[in-house]
């Protein structure tokens, strides 16, 4: 009994070590700038409202996530890149001004209901990353902000 559950052991750590390897391409800019920005679209953003959105957002939903070494390891590398996939198809701060009028308004809507329903950032992130996390004075400028855009 004792030496199958050693071998268990053995096999299972094993295969943690094997799913290392499977590390798909980070999602890293390289410092690019892009004219294309939300924060270079508004030039009249407060630099609260800026910062809050690239501290708390921009990891799932921009063309450049500022990985932590434990995002690194399997198998919550693969929910991360998932979490970056699924983000950036709803929404990448990156590309804002690629986006129609009419789509800027209607995400504009959507970003301010899910940061003052805390939607946004997800709870399985700012659980890891907790300067992410808004404060009610963060919530309360950025909905603030944002109405006015609306
Ligand atoms: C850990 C990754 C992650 C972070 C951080 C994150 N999001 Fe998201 N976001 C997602 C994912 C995944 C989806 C799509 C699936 C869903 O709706 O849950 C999404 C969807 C959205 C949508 C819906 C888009 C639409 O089409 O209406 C909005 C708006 C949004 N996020 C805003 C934000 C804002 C604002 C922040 C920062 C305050 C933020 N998100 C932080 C992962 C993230």
């Amino acid at each position: 009994m004792k030496k199958a559950l050693k071998i268990t052991g053995v096999m299972l750590l094993l295969v943690f070590i094997a799913v290392q390897f499977y590390q798909p391409a980070p999602n890293v800019d390289k410092g690019q700038v892009y004219t294309t920005d939300f924060t270079q679209n508004y030039p009249a953003m407060p630099d609260e409202v800026k910062t809050a959105i690239r501290t708390s957002c921009y990891d799932c939903h921009s063309n450049n996530t500022n990985y932590e070494w434990y995002d690194y390891i399997q198998p919550a590398r693969s929910l991360v890149e998932k979490h970056i996939k699924d983000g950036k198809e709803n929404l990448n701060f990156s590309e804002w001004d690629t986006y129609s009028g009419r789509k800027q308004k209607r995400l504009i809507t959507s970003i301010k209901k899910q940061i003052e329903t805390k939607k946004m950032p997800m709870s399985s992130y700012t659980l890891m990353h907790k300067d992410a996390k808004l404060n009610d004075q963060q919530i309360k400028t950025l909905t603030q902000w944002l109405k006015e855009q609306e």
